[in-house]
């Protein structure tokens, strides 16, 4: 049986559901921290810089994919070079991965908001002294039984469609997300003491230029652009011929890095007027542990607190979901499964994995797991910790590599600009650039960072 394959319904609705995956919490809780981190203005320039020159290419490079082929990543290899299936089975892996922990730190957002909403806790999470967070963590089951209420909240829209569950979740969500996010950008900006962090943000020192601050961009753009596995592969399969993809994916990277910069706008004045300069982190730790405490230190907090919690939600999920449809996509396809069967088939070793993650970081601290990188050579590591390193230093680097090495040199940019102008409809301005960046600059550059995370040993994320 032949069955019509989803498209988006409309052009809006594309763009919104790609942001949603771009914007997660990589841009709420690490962009504000990387700022901090590296130097203030000059990293922001550096990862728009970075973003327009080498995110924006490769994003359409796998947008292109996509809507050639009207497949799932591992049917596209296939389709344009059986040789090269493999790569999109990079791609499924790793997002395999990700969404098993992404569920699990989705579930304790989804604790916060409770935590806030309620009363109940606020006042122990805010506590420096108390170990609020930890102790949650070390839970053995509480964190999963948060975990897996994302996850079937993910799987109820997954399961209702594309444009009839994706979409439409994403066409409320992304504009909510916003909104609430200006609403904390307005109160943190107008604090008394609010131009200490401002100015921190603003200035752009010269020094701050160097090696690290590029590295901490390039690995914070592939992340937080979602490229490197294949989700835009996917999304771009249900694009129409005659969409315009350069204008979509020019609105898709304007829309992430505009949220990553107004999280810093709100995250970062709050952090200074309470804890200072040193405040300022980054992931997990930070956003449960330090950020309630600067919550509670300024008038509003709490309300501010509850609405910083609400749109992490939005973003984790809506970034959640396009993790799983990728999947989906792959098992319905390839195994001609409905999307129910599917879901649940991924469902069963996604938990498991997910429990996994979080047991290791429960008392049953013992989980421990191999890695290997050439600083260190073999290590044994905490399960959680080389979940996240596998997926952010590994194998988004390599899976972005093998997209730009593919597009450029296997299937050709001269049939991937084909594809783009949609035969010739909108003819592509900056064409020959693209190629050149798509068959050199972004190997070149991805292949630094691999230098970096396998060969020194140092962390991305
Ligand atoms: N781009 C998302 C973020 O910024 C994360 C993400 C990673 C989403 C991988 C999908 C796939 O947090």
């Amino acid at each position: 049986m032949h069955q019509k394959r989803s498209q988006w319904a409309s052009n809006v609705g594309f763009i919104l559901a790609a942001a949603g995956s771009a914007v997660g919490l990589g841009n709420i809780w690490k962009f504000p921290g990387k700022v901090g981190a590296y130097g203030g203005g000059a990293f922001i320039l550096c990862y728009i810089i970075i973003v327009a020159l080498i995110g924006f290419p490769v994003m359409l490079a796998e947008l292109s994919i996509g809507r050639r082929t009207q497949k799932n990543v591992i049917g596209a290899f296939r389709q344009l070079d059986k040789r090269f299936t493999f790569v999109g089975g990079i791609g499924v892996l790793t997002l395999f991965v990700i969404m098993s922990y992404y569920s699990i730190v989705g579930g304790w957002v989804m604790k916060y908001i409770w935590v806030y909403a309620s009363g109940a806790h606020f006042g122990a999470a805010a506590n420096p002294y108390q170990t609020y967070f930890a102790d949650f963590i070390a839970k053995p089951v509480e964190p999963l039984l948060w975990g897996a209420a994302f996850l079937l909240l993910c799987i109820y829209v997954v399961v209702k469609g594309v444009s009839s569950g994706i979409e439409r979740v994403s066409k409320v969500l992304m504009p909510a997300l916003f909104l609430l996010l200006l609403a904390c950008v307005i109160r943190a900006v107008t604090l008394p003491g609010a131009k200490e962090g401002l100015t921190f943000m603003l200035t752009i020192r010269p020094e701050s230029f160097n090696g690290n601050t590029l590295v901490g961009a390039l690995g914070q753009a592939f992340f937080s652009l979602s490229v490197g596995m294949g989700i835009m592969v996917t999304y771009g399969s249900y694009v129409p011929k005659d969409d315009h993809l350069v204008k979509s994916a020019v609105s898709i990277c304007a829309l992430d890095t505009m949220v990553a910069i107004l999280a810093a706008f709100a995250i970062i004045p709050v952090v200074f007027v309470t804890l200072g300069a040193e405040g300022l982190g980054m992931g997990g730790g930070f956003a449960f542990m330090a950020l309630p405490e600067v919550f509670a230190g300024f008038p509003g907090g709490k309300l501010f607190g509850l609405v910083f919690f609400i749109l992490l939600f939005f973003a984790a999920l809506t970034s959640a979901i396009s993790i799983l449809e990728s999947c989906v996509a792959f098992i319905s396809e390839e195994f001609h499964f409905n999307r129910l069967k599917s879901t649940i088939v991924l469902s069963v070793p996604m938990t498991v994995l997910s429990a996994g993650y979080s047991l290791s970081q429960s008392d049953a601290r013992g989980i421990k797991l191999p890695w290997f990188d050439f600083s260190q050579g073999f290590t044994m590591l905490p399960m959680n910790a080389v979940m996240e390193k596998f997926t952010d230093n590994l194998m988004i680097p390599l899976g972005a590599l093998a997209f730009c090495l593919f597009v450029g040199w296997v299937w050709g940019t001269k049939n991937a600009v084909e594809e783009i102008e949609s035969e010739g409809r909108y003819p592509m301005v900056m064409r020959r650039t693209w190629s050149f960046i798509v068959r050199f600059l972004a190997p070149l550059v991805i292949a630094v960072i691999l230098y970096f995370t396998l060969g020194r040993g140092e962390g991305l994320s």
